[in-house]
């Protein structure tokens, strides 16, 4: 079957963020919304179907977490990673966001210090802060286009902290860490006594020839000392029904992790996310093959359109996701100058760079999880900004 991206889905008054929060967030509603992390195709109708059959059942009581939803979350593992996940190391979350805020919460003490690499999805510090834990930033490096994690310094600000929040993928780098790279940290991280949580929501969306490593297969040091939150969210484009999961071999540190969940009774899951995570890894292989070809399509369109008609404009290529970083410092602008020339000249909405730390100072980040029409109307708005202020390239 063949699956299609191109259709155009009007979002308008389904109470969508990246719609509603136009006017919040910029004042206005003029403008294409690039910007927050979900994608603008169908649901797939596999996972759509099987809410709907739920619902023919007409009461939606308490339920219990079925054992097709722990079969599909090892075998869907067990495929593509050949990691050997058991009933036992899954816990529900409702959400990773808030498993990584019960992990910090049950393994640091205010205070404590807690280590990531910006650019980094803002919500790691926003969260690390708000808990009253100390944010230890080890800033990546970009080099050729590329970024790379900076493991001199790595090593030395480690020794100080309770706690390292990895992003693998990396949103809005967009890297998959390499084996040797995961190692690397891996090691460091169990000879300082540091637990790593590692945010892989992005994993499913591995881009065409890269392949994923979640984090906790690396090495027996990673395996042992890690919590890896997953999700059938961003892949299957079903972030909305807040459903995620943790999985934890080391049997302390599940104990842990499951007691601050249920301090606040936030494990049992709902309806919905054991059906459409089961249905998505049952049914989901080949849409998800079809996804992240035309994702790749979009990057490759972006990529070539800015080489040749806003070359002070420069895609960092993801490896996984729909996320584009565009380094923009050659512009020559100041934050907002740059956050003006998006808004009001090319008339899109997409992420400011600086929200991600201040090492995203002269970046944007761009969705293009939309169909490809969408994404060269928004290059087209781009091209003619830019003409406007270089007229020359
Ligand atoms: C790296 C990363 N982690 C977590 C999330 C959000 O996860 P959730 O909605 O499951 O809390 C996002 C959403 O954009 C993300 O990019």
């Amino acid at each position: 079957m063949e699956y299609n991206f191109d259709e155009i889905i009007d979002r308008k008054g389904t109470d969508a963020v990246k719609i509603e929060g136009l006017l919040s967030n910029w004042g206005r509603t003029d403008l294409l919304p690039m910007w927050v992390a979900d994608m603008d195709f169908r649901t797939p109708e596999f996972i759509i179907d099987a809410i709907r059959e739920r619902c023919e059942h007409e009461i939606l009581g308490y339920t219990v977490k079925p054992q097709r939803y722990f079969d599909a979350i090892h075998s869907w593992l067990d495929k593509r990673y050949n990691w050997n996940v058991t009933e036992e190391m899954i816990q529900f979350t409702p959400g990773v966001v808030a498993g990584l805020a019960f992990a910090i919460q049950c393994l640091t003490k205010p205070g404590d210090r807690v280590m990531m690499q910006t650019p980094v999805y803002h919500p790691f510090f926003i969260f690390t802060e708000k808990n009253e834990r100390e944010v230890v930033y080890n800033p990546l490096i970009l080099k050729d286009g590329k970024y790379r994690m900076n493991i001199p310094q790595f090593k030395e600000l480690i020794k100080t902290c309770k706690l390292f929040i990895l992003c693998n993928p990396h949103n809005p780098g967009g890297r998959i860490w390499t084996k040797e790279e995961l190692s690397e940290i891996a090691q460091i991280c169990h000879e300082n006594h540091v637990p790593v949580i590692s945010d892989e929501i992005h994993a499913g969306l591995a881009l065409p020839g890269h392949k994923h490593h979640p984090f906790a297969t690396v090495s027996e040091e990673a395996r042992m000392n890690s919590i890896t939150f997953m999700a059938a969210s961003k892949a299957f484009n079903i972030p909305g029904l807040s459903s995620a999961y943790a999985i934890i071999e080391n049997k302390t540190l599940k104990e842990r992790f499951t007691e601050q969940l249920e301090k606040t009774e936030s494990g049992s899951g709902h309806i919905f996310a054991f059906h459409t995570v089961a249905t998505a890894y049952e049914k989901g292989e080949e849409w998800l093959n079809q996804v992240t070809e035309y994702i790749q399509g979009n990057i490759d369109l972006l990529d070539s359109f800015l080489q040749s008609h806003t070359p002070k404009i420069k895609a960092i290529r993801p490896q996984a996701s729909y996320l584009v970083f565009l380094d923009c410092r050659s512009l020559g602008m100041t934050q907002q100058q740059l956050i003006d020339f998006f808004v009001e000249d090319a008339k899109l909405a997409l992420n400011d760079g600086a929200m991600f730390g201040k090492e995203g100072t002269g970046f944007m980040r761009m969705n293009v999880g939309c169909p490809r029409s969408i994404l060269q109307k928004a290059l087209n708005n781009l091209k003619l900004a830019y003409n406007k202020h270089f007229p020359d390239k």
